[in-house]
């Protein structure tokens, strides 16, 4: 790639060509539940650079403030959440969930010139979302799949991830390096272990990918050897700006990610597994927790930071390569993506990437967040702001030789809540 297409996807702060696109949908700040109580402690949080603070207030509402004090800069983290809004804690300046000034006990009168920047919020899917683009542009609420269901039906954490968030959500659209760095994990991962997706998939690694451009982003169909009648086809979707679907395996939960940028040199990946149709069972939940699938166990404290991290290697186990137990000695799924992509560098050196047949849907994917970035400068409104666009699901299924994919898919998995689930 070169390197003004590069710089224009790379940077996210505000002004910026992406950054403006991406405040033009809404983003996914932290989960529900790490600003469970009323009045609880606020949690400091960065997104496309911005510092910002989250805190429930006293009637169960959500704030997403800037976290610093508009009187001497002072950081709201320190201050006192209480009576419906934050008091900083050096002079006692209080701000409510909308960021206005409500009291400067020195100098009541000043309080109409103090307020500091907020934006709105809704919940779904168990995630606060923000809206931090221009107030007359506000789209309807996200509206993928996993966002309106009950909260038993969904599992969503968030973890930092040390680099930016274009080279973390290529790994999401990148179904080619499955096959390799994951190859060992399926078998024992509970999340994963047990579906016949697996026996296709180790069966035929000569995959065939035809990408097709849709009105949401992209779909990605990757075709096997199936029966003898049959191929065996995973079909996943990347949506705008930084949503991906990953496809089903067996009775398993369906899965996806969103790739946020936390600054240019970090990113949040989310994952997120869900049921449409049924609560998530204890076990699937006590898995989730204990760091399985495609989510981490953290360092202590509230960094977000997952235990295996550049520190130490990600406690990669040169035995457990050597043995095949993991393909590159580094357990966990995510893990396994993260090592890597962190390993390019916090920003990879895009120019100097060779581009192989297989990356075709990362191409396709930079061209069209390229043009949306570069027309919102002109004027043209981004794609995929209709929340009626997002409701796709992956697939993992067998068609007859015959049957167009593309086709299939457009009745299928479109429209998705009203479609079985298609996993085998
Ligand atoms: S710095 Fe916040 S009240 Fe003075
Ligand atoms: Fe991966």
């Amino acid at each position: 790639m070169n390197k003004d297409m590069a710089d224009v996807l790379i940077h996210t702060s505000k002004g910026t060509p992406m950054g403006d696109l991406m405040r033009r949908y809404w983003v996914p700040v932290l989960c529900s539940n790490e600003i469970a109580q009323p009045d609880g402690p606020q949690v400091r949080v960065t997104i496309l650079g911005e510092k910002l603070l989250a805190f429930r207030d006293t009637e169960g509402r959500v704030g997403v403030i800037d976290e610093f004090c508009s009187h001497r800069g002072v950081s709201l983290y320190f201050g006192r959440n209480e009576e419906n809004g934050i008091r900083c804690a050096y002079h006692g300046l209080k701000f409510d969930r909308n960021g206005k000034c409500v009291e400067v006990p020195s100098s009541p009168q000043s309080c109409e010139r103090m307020h500091i920047k907020s934006y709105p919020t809704v919940e779904r899917g168990g995630v606060v979302w923000a809206y931090m683009g221009p107030a007359d542009k506000q789209p309807a609420p996200p509206d993928l799949e996993w966002c309106g269901l009950p909260e038993s039906h969904v599992f969503v954490t968030r973890r930092l991830q040390e680099c930016n968030y274009l080279q973390a959500m290529e790994g999401g659209i990148d179904t080619a390096h499955v096959s390799y760095v994951h190859r060992y994990e399926v078998d024992t991962d509970p999340m994963h272990q047990g579906c016949k997706a697996l026996d296709y998939i180790k069966a035929d690694g000569n995959v065939v990918f035809n990408i097709e451009k849709m009105p949401f982003g992209l779909t990605l169909f990757g075709r096997r050897k199936g029966e003898p009648d049959s191929y065996y086809w995973r079909i996943t979707q990347w949506l705008f700006p930084w949503f991906t679907l990953i496809p089903p395996f067996g009775h398993h939960s369906l899965a996806g990610h969103v790739w946020v940028p936390v600054d240019d040199h970090n990113c949040w990946a989310w994952s997120i597994n869900f049921h449409p149709d049924k609560p998530l069972s204890e076990e699937e939940v006590a898995a989730m927790k204990a760091g399985k699938g495609i989510h981490v166990e953290y360092e202590p404290g509230d960094s977000m930071r997952p235990m295996a991290n550049k520190d130490n290697d990600y406690l990669m186990d040169r035995v457990a390569q050597k043995e095949k137990r993991a393909y590159s000695g580094v357990f966990g799924f995510s893990a396994q993506d993260y090592s890597l992509q962190e390993s390019m560098g916090a920003i990879q050196n895009h120019e100097a990437e060779q581009l192989l047949p297989t990356d075709k849907a990362i191409v396709m994917a930079r061209r069209m967040l390229h043009e949306a970035a570069v027309g919102l400068t002109q004027g043209v409104e981004p794609p995929a702001l209709d929340a009626a666009a997002q409701r796709v699901r992956s697939a993992g299924v067998l068609l007859p030789h015959a049957q167009d994919p593309l086709a299939w898919a457009q009745d299928k998995l479109t429209d998705c809540a009203n479609h079985p689930v298609y996993s085998l």
